[in-house]
């Protein structure tokens, strides 16, 4: 209402405007600036206001309203004729909201010629998807949507939670100094990792308890990541097994292990996802203790929760969560079967405080696909897992939920590329919310990047649909900045990007 009301009338060739409604012209209509006409026409400006403001429903809405309830004296078209024949001429005295005049006189068939009515979406999930445009947007309709202790578990970081706030600052401090004239009509956002081809730089990180976010939990996560011909990796504190998981999604599956105080559970876990066709193994090697989750410990956050007076609070707070919730099966470790009523600070025990090399040496004789480490290894000790065997390295400070103020892992790119040289492959996480974030981590050095919180941000906001959503978002925003910066790929943003970052 504001917008119409606001218009300014002496901004708008007012004749051009009249004739276009008349004879039902298209085209685009120019705004010019100027006051010719303004008296005899201020009636016509609520059609200019209305055309400039496009095909908003909510506007044509409300001058269909206007139209019917607004009392003639307000919008007495001739009383703002003399009114404007009173100024001087040159100058504009008309009020800025001299467009209500028009509406009077305009048939319902005439503003629909100038108003395009949105269609309204019927489809509660795909309406609020609808409204989110980054990944700031899913997250904040996550939040609306999930109680505050299983959001904040997604949400939060250690301690003081300054890993996670300088994992975002590394990378958007970051600026580009793009190619110009580029001569490029498409951009092909492809990539290779792992000897596979992606169609994006892009993984799906492994991230516990899942279906806690959404009963779609794992398995929609898989699905999507199959869906965009991206990897997936399940977690060893997944909430569905790994074998169910294999036979509900066929993504490229890799296999998160946290070594385990029991090794012969090592074993078995690790048996069973090769058995499963899990062609990965990452094994995360920043857990050897639990990292002190703040805002978990104050809201007492319980894997499966449990009815406490909070609880009850957040199921009338949140009813549409719990119905889902109640509706679903029961939350558990699914590959630890019987460990129930943990917080999440107990899992720690069952982490190998003294996990080892010897442990990764071990693994790589078991292992008969690619092997990774997850963590915020440096160079020395990329150099050191790369001589035993291991594949490729997944740079990553989990998100800043373990060691606060660990290195942000995209200030591990450069270094730990120049100790292992180009050919291990170097995966990036922590912090990634924007596609520019992957061109940055690409021009530094790394093959791809994956994300925890951005996928289950669109879980939370909208199952498996929302971690589509998330997926697309990046996908386009990454698209777009590989041709602002006059790259034709991927692989050339890979090779060459460096020459477009400004440091820091
Ligand atoms: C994680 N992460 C994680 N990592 C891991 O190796 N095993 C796990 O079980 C989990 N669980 C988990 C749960 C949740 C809720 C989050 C947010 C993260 C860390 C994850 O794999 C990844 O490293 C980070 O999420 C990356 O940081 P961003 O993208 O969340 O900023």
């Amino acid at each position: 209402m504001r917008l119409i009301r606001g218009t300014p009338v002496h901004r708008i060739n007012l004749r051009a405007r009249i004739n276009h409604a008349n004879h039902g012209e298209s085209g685009a209509l120019s705004a010019d600036s100027g006051h010719a006409g303004c008296n005899e026409n201020s009636r016509h400006a609520g059609i200019a206001g209305s055309r400039l403001l496009g095909g908003d429903a909510t506007i044509s809405l409300l001058f269909m309203i206007a139209k019917t309830l607004l009392p003639q004296r307000v919008v007495n078209p001739g009383s703002w004729a003399r009114r404007g024949a009173r100024s001087r001429e040159g100058s504009c005295a008309c009020p800025g909201w001299a467009g209500w005049a028009i509406v009077p006189h305009m048939r319902a068939s005439e503003i629909r010629q100038l108003i395009r009515m949105k269609p309204v979406e019927l489809d509660t999930t795909r309406r609020r998807l609808g409204a989110c445009h980054d990944i700031g947007d899913l997250r904040a309709m996550g939040r609306r949507l999930i109680p505050r202790p299983v959001f904040d578990y997604v949400d939060g970081g250690a301690d003081e939670e300054l890993s996670m706030e300088g994992n975002l600052r590394a990378f958007r401090r970051w600026r580009f100094q793009p190619r110009a004239l580029p001569e490029i009509t498409t951009v092909d956002t492809s990539a290779r990792l792992l000897e596979r081809d992606l169609p994006l730089p892009l993984a799906l990180a492994p991230t516990g308890y899942t279906r806690m976010m959404h009963p779609g939990g794992e398995i929609a996560a898989a699905r999507a990541a199959q869906r965009y011909g991206l990897p997936y990796a399940l977690s060893t504190m997944a909430t569905t097994t790994i074998e169910d998981l294999a036979a509900a999604a066929q993504p490229d599956l890799w296999f998160q292990l946290y070594v385990q105080r029991d090794s012969g559970m090592n074993k078995d876990l690790v048996d069973r996802a090769a058995a499963s066709g899990y062609r990965v193994l990452m094994v995360t090697v920043d857990t050897i203790v639990t990292g002190n989750r703040t805002r978990d410990r104050r809201n007492g956050l319980l894997i499966p929760p449990e009815l406490t007076i909070q609880t009850l609070a957040s199921i009338a707070a949140k009813p549409g969560y719990w119905v889902r919730m109640l509706r679903s099966d029961p939350i558990e470790f699914a590959n630890f079967a019987g460990q129930r009523g943990f917080t999440i600070h107990r899992t720690g025990d069952l982490f190998n405080p003294a996990a080892s090399w010897d442990d990764i040496a071990m693994l790589r004789d078991r292992w008969p696909g690619k092997l990774m480490l997850k963590g915020p290894i440096s160079p020395s000790d990329a150099r050191r897992a790369v001589s035993l065997g291991v594949d490729g390295l997944q740079l990553s400070n989990h998100g800043g939920r373990q060691l606060d103020r660990a290195i942000a892992p995209v200030d591990l790119i450069a270094p730990v590329r120049e100790a292992v040289g180009p050919e291990v492959s170097l995966v990036v996480d922590s912090g990634v919310r924007h596609g520019s974030d992957i061109a940055v981590a690409l021009a530094l050095g790394a093959d791809a990047c994956s994300i925890g919180r951005a996928y289950l941000y669109g879980l939370m906001a909208g199952g498996e649909p929302g971690i589509d959503k998330a997926i697309d978002i990046l996908t386009d925003q990454f698209r777009r900045t590989l041709h602002l910066l006059g790259m034709r790929s991927a692989a050339e943003l890979r090779a060459h990007g460096r020459e477009l970052l400004v440091a820091p």
